[in-house]
């Protein structure tokens, strides 16, 4: 049983307050209070024990009502959702400025009101209850490179061998290939999760994954269709981020090449990111590109990121040691280079350990995904040697 949230709803109009009193009374999760606003600014003037939220019908002195509100440091003010005319741009401005959740347009949708309570109620319990999440991006340096090979492997093999519950959300949202990397065709996908993002509650969520085999859920894109990034923001990825990582142990994102406000809003909150490049002086280049570009936007970029030379050869152009040192990072891993298995294996979609349980490239995305999953890496054999002892040890 949850603790019930306590809402208090502050307004002008008695009958719109007393509207939403009834609506609540009969909530059992709500424990609720009502005050007029009536002379004051400070729409908790008085008030002794802060509720959990203020749902708060602005009026027309509603710039001094949200000033007095926002002199209040954060963690003396409750959620606050707002509600008010929809035509007022200054408002709406001010209000997601000064944090406000949620901003609901009169006349109240009741109905809105309850499922914006829930889920602030779901996220007061998750605070509570804090699992261990863990969120890891998958990042090409160069298109090609191999992130979304590995995003595939990684969290299959983390479902199925690792018995973890895990879902792998492909961010490409134009030409996302996860999908068919493991010969899954989603009916419905990322596009209507994003758009619905607010919304999503574990329940929905389960409508937007598509299974696999492995145990794996993906969240991608439809076949044949291609979202607009612009038409996406990064609110919503965070919504959804944060739904996806309250609902499973592990999350693998495959992140389109791009830095901009979407892909940031993931990199912020991966515990880690893996860097996939390969042997060659342009990737050495735009991966070094890319890495100055993050630790410019985010923090603790080197003690997060994972370097990944995929298709590693020992007497390759370029060598560890000198990638290493062009990039300034201490961790990295090594997928072997194996061309006939990977075409096979992604042509039958089928996740290499499965196709090829003993080859190479296997073992060193086994380790790889053992150590993202925070497992540890399996003791022993000169594979183990070669690849994984030179993988991060977080
Ligand atoms: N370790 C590897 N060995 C051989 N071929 C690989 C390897 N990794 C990736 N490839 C090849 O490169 C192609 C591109 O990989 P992909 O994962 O789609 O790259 P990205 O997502 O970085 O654009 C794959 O379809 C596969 O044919
Ligand atoms: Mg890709």
């Amino acid at each position: 049983m949850l603790n019930p949230i306590k809402v208090l709803t502050v307004g002008h109009s008695k009958e719109t307050i007393e509207s939403l009193q009834q609506v609540l009374r009969k909530q059992t999760n709500v424990k609720s209070a009502a005050r007029l606003l009536n002379g004051h600014v400070d729409p908790l003037q008085g008030i002794r024990e802060l509720p959990d939220v203020l749902l708060l019908q602005v009026g027309q002195n509603w710039e001094n009502e949200l000033a007095a509100l926002n002199v209040r440091p954060p963690s003396l003010r409750p959620t606050i959702l707002a509600m008010g005319p929809s035509n007022d741009p200054n408002l709406l401005r001010r209000a997601m400025k000064m944090g406000v959740r949620d901003f609901l347009t009169v006349p109240i949708d009741e109905a809105e009101v309850i499922t914006a309570l829930k889920q602030i109620q779901e996220e007061k319990r998750s605070a509570q209850n804090p699992v261990p999440q863990r969120i890891t991006a998958v990042l090409n340096a160069k298109g090609g490179s191999g992130a979304t090979l590995l995003a595939s492997n990684l969290s299959t093999f983390m479902a199925e061998k690792l018995k973890l519950r895990v879902a792998l959300v492909d961010l490409d949202l134009q030409l996302g290939a996860s999908a068919l990397c493991l010969n899954l065709s989603p009916k419905t996908g990322i596009g209507d999760a994003l758009s619905a993002a607010d919304e999503v509650d574990s329940a929905a969520l389960r409508g937007y994954m598509t299974h696999h085999g492995s145990g794996l859920d993906v969240l991608a894109n439809v076949p044949h269709t291609v979202i607009e990034p612009t038409t996406v923001t990064p609110n919503q990825v965070d919504h959804l981020l944060t739904v996806v990582a309250q609902n499973y142990d592990h999350v693998v994102v495959d992140l389109p090449r791009s830095i901009d406000s979407l892909t940031l809003q993931v990199l912020a909150r991966a515990d880690r990111i893996v860097l996939v490049l390969q042997q060659h002086l342009s990737h050495l280049h735009d991966a070094k590109r890319l890495l100055n570009a993050l630790r410019g936007h985010l923090d603790d970029v080197d003690n997060r990121v994972t370097v990944a030379i995929n298709r590693y050869e020992g007497k390759g152009n370029i060598g560890i040691r000198e990638i290493q040192g062009a990039l300034g990072l201490k961790f990295h891993a090594l997928i072997p280079n194996d061309y006939k298995r990977v075409c096979k294996a992604e042509d039958q979609g089928t996740p290499l350990y499965q196709y090829a349980p003993s080859a190479a490239i296997t073992k060193s995305l086994s380790n790889l995904a053992r150590n993202l999953a925070g497992v540890q890496p399996v003791k022993g054999g000169l594979l183990r040697r070669l690849f994984s002892s030179q993988q991060t040890t977080q």
